[in-house]
């Protein structure tokens, strides 16, 4: 396994088993997400937080927490790493690691970034660590049970609301 630097902040983990990541990609993703961490911008909550997404042809996009002094639009690191990838034409996801400073307890998504990753992936594997490389492995289905997805919307209804022209 080794770390590649493409095109600017785009990394690229090798891993040669399509199922399931080695020990060695699961350290090198965590410890992105680590490196992500160093970036964020938490003047306020002080609780910074990294995040590192493993896409499909085992590309690596990255986040962090963004806050704002108006407190409700900061955005989280998984969300940022997510909005990153699908931005670049990403929407196909291994894995994502998430990172923290919190030495006693693994790092654990708010429900919001739940439902993001949720949208690209229920079958998403989740690394929540802690800053060791300690972690532990959830899924999204896991951390998001009887999730509402996308395709609840095309369920069958009671009432049809015909579009508005
Ligand atoms: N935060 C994340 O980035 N991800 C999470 O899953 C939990 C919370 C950020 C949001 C805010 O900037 C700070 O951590 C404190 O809540």
């Amino acid at each position: 396994m080794e770390r590649v630097h493409l095109s600017g902040e785009v990394r690229h983990v090798k891993e040669h088993s399509s199922r399931q990541l080695s020990q060695d990609a699961v350290k090198e993703l965590i410890q992105q997400s680590q490196e992500a961490k160093k970036q964020a911008y938490c003047p306020y909550s002080k609780f910074r937080v990294g995040a590192a997404l493993l896409a499909h042809d085992n590309c690596v996009f990255t986040g962090c927490n963004v806050e704002n002094v108006c407190y409700n639009l900061g955005a989280c690191a998984e969300r940022n790493a997510i909005s990153k990838a699908v931005s670049e034409g990403y929407r196909s996801f291994k894995a994502i690691a998430i990172a923290s400073d919190m030495n006693d307890q693994f790092i654990s998504p708010c429900g919001g970034c739940r439902q993001f990753m949720r949208e690209f992936g229920p079958n998403l594997t989740v690394y929540l660590s802690k800053p060791d490389g300690s972690y532990l492995k959830m899924t999204v289905n896991e951390l998001l049970p009887s999730s509402f997805g996308p395709e609840d919307l095309s369920m069958k209804k009671v009432i049809d609301i015909p579009n508005e022209c």
